[in-house]
């Protein structure tokens, strides 16, 4: 395999060294780039030495901005600063780097690395989104403590997880050619125009597994409540508020998908006696509460459905509850936690109930749960 490293001049360009020396580790041919910007940070000499290869900075040697990519399986930037990315949003060819990229005939991945203010700037958002659209991947960035001692989104990924990232990016891909259905987030059922009852629910394994189906070659709609999270790059986005909505937009799209991950937190109740006027407060109010639609179950017992994956958030008995909530939503597959493992957490603790029996997966992040549970489905519907 041969990548392209490319380098920008950030302070997380040190860690682009440790990358070098995993990937040649692991048998990658590996091709530097680095911007003038990156030079001050780490030397072209420490790359040349790490790779067996001299690590390039000049735009003027020969037509290397050509012949460079031809025949890359890649080129990873890595890290791409706030500067860099606005060469890519911008097409621009200023420096051997950026022209490479622009004369690419191969993917082309990032691992942004800035101030958290840089990242949040608009004018980086925006960048962001174009070079999105333009179908250019991003790996990371993280959140956490910065050299500037800055604490916020826009560290780089560990060097480690950028190689895994980048392995899965060019490994076969086992979900390509099907569609993915996925439910995120709560809903919220009206009281009166300004009150709700809702389910708690941040949607951070929805997204997370929706955004893994589509690193695994799916195509995903991914129909959520609302939550605070940017929907995954590349899957289709319904926003929806309540279950009727939800069921709604699930029905609309269901008949052309394989599979079907509810992971959703619906509410189980709609409110019978709303009110289309903001109700006066008053010393106790009654509501009557009315069963809502069941999403999962609806769809699991259509005559042709997909395969249904369903989520059990219990607070006790998780094994029972799991197995009597399969039972009766007729479920091949259902994903069980703790609420309290749960709720709002980057982190999880599962249980996947499937066709092979139980595995009990240990804490975890919810993007590497969400990795693992795909990976069971692949196996589940091959
Ligand atoms: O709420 P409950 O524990 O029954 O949720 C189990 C599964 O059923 C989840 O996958 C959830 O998304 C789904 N569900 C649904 N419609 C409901 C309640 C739950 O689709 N009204």
């Amino acid at each position: 395999m041969k990548i392209i490293l490319g380098i920008t001049g950030g302070v997380a360009a040190y860690k682009a060294a440790e990358l070098a020396r995993l990937m040649v580790k692991e048998g990658i041919g590996v091709e530097v780039v680095m911007t003038e910007a990156a030079t001050r940070f780490v030397t072209p000499l420490t790359l040349q030495s790490l790779t067996g290869k001299p690590a390039r900075t000049n735009q003027w040697d020969d037509m290397a901005h050509i012949d460079l990519s031809r025949g890359a399986d890649a080129i990873l930037i890595a890290p791409a600063t706030a500067d860099f990315i606005s060469k890519l949003a911008q097409g621009q060819a200023s420096d051997l780097l950026s022209s490479l990229c622009l004369a690419r005939d191969c993917p082309l991945l990032i691992a942004p690395a800035m101030n958290r203010q840089m990242w949040n700037n608009p004018a980086t958002c925006r960048n962001i989104e174009l070079i999105l659209s333009d179908g250019i991947h991003m790996i990371g960035p993280e959140s956490g403590i910065q050299a500037c001692g800055e604490e916020g989104m826009g560290r780089m990924t560990e060097p480690a997880e950028i190689l895994l990232a980048l392995n899965s990016f060019l490994s076969p891909k086992a979900l390509s050619g099907k569609k993915f259905l996925v439910t995120a987030g709560p809903t919220m059922e009206a009281i009166d125009p300004v009150r709700v009852i809702t389910n708690l629910s941040s949607g951070k394994m929805g997204y997370a597994v929706a955004q893994a189906a589509l690193d695994a070659g799916a195509e995903v709609v991914l129909i959520s409540g609302p939550t605070c999270l940017a929907p995954p790059a590349g899957a289709a986005f319904f926003n929806v508020r309540s279950a009727s909505q939800m069921r709604d937009a699930v029905m609309e799209h269901v008949g052309q998908c394989d599979v079907f991950v509810s992971v959703a937190a619906v509410s189980d109740y709609q409110v019978a006696n709303q009110s289309s006027a903001k109700i006066k407060k008053q010393d106790r109010l009654v509501l009557e509460l009315e069963a809502g639609p069941d999403i999962l179950r609806e769809v699991a017992a259509l005559a042709n459905p997909p395969f249904c994956v369903g989520f059990a958030a219990e607070t006790e008995s998780l094994e029972k509850n799991a197995r009597i909530k399969m039972e009766k939503k007729k479920l091949p597959m259902l994903v069980a936690n703790l609420a309290q493992d749960a709720l709002g957490s980057d982190m999880n603790e599962i249980t996947i109930f499937g066709p092979d029996g139980m595995e009990k997966l240990p804490r975890s992040s919810k993007k590497a749960l969400a990795g693992r549970l795909v990976e069971e489905i692949a196996k589940a519907i091959s």
